[in-house]
């Protein structure tokens, strides 16, 4: 059974309080729940993680990328929260372990501020979710699934 690895950066912790008019009422462990049942529905492993620091998701990208080179990764989600606009560090471990990688966002970052436009995980996401609410998790799980499907 392969692994799904989603991982969650700043301030997704406060989900469920934060700004509910923008990202819902679910809480990161609601998000968590409806990821899981997702994952048993596809068959596939889930670690789900979520940090403030940047240097933690560095290093969880490179974890998910041995796995990969193991051929045991069905893929990495990343909602990257405010640095989606700004790591290239992000960018490069997504890069350099060579991951499948789908940036989700729960809010459309297009209809927001300017400053959400930009992503520096984009250019090496294999696509993006945005806008669903927390169901694009289920959505993101789905098309991973779809990719393992295909590719055997
Ligand atoms: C977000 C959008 C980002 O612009 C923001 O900084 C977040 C959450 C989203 O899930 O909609 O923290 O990634």
């Amino acid at each position: 059974m392969k692994t799904a690895y989603v991982l969650n950066g700043p301030n997704l912790n406060l989900l469920g309080t934060r700004e509910p008019a923008v990202y819902g009422a679910a809480t990161l462990a609601d998000v968590e729940q409806l990821t899981r049942l997702a994952c048993e529905q596809h068959g596939l492993e889930l670690v789900f993680r979520q940090s403030n620091h940047e240097g933690q998701l560095i290093d969880w990208i490179h974890e998910a990328g041995r796995l990969h080179a193991q051929g045991e990764l069905a893929g990495l989600i990343i909602n990257a929260g405010a640095y989606t606009h700004t790591s290239i560090a992000l960018h490069d471990a997504i890069k350099g372990t060579g991951v499948v990688c789908i940036e989700l966002h729960i809010s459309n970052v297009f209809a927001r501020e300017a400053f959400r436009h930009h992503s520096t995980i984009s250019p090496v996401a294999r696509g993006v979710m945005c806008g669903f609410g927390v169901q694009g998790y289920a959505l993101a799980i789905s098309a991973l699934a779809g990719m393992q499907a295909s590719a055997s």
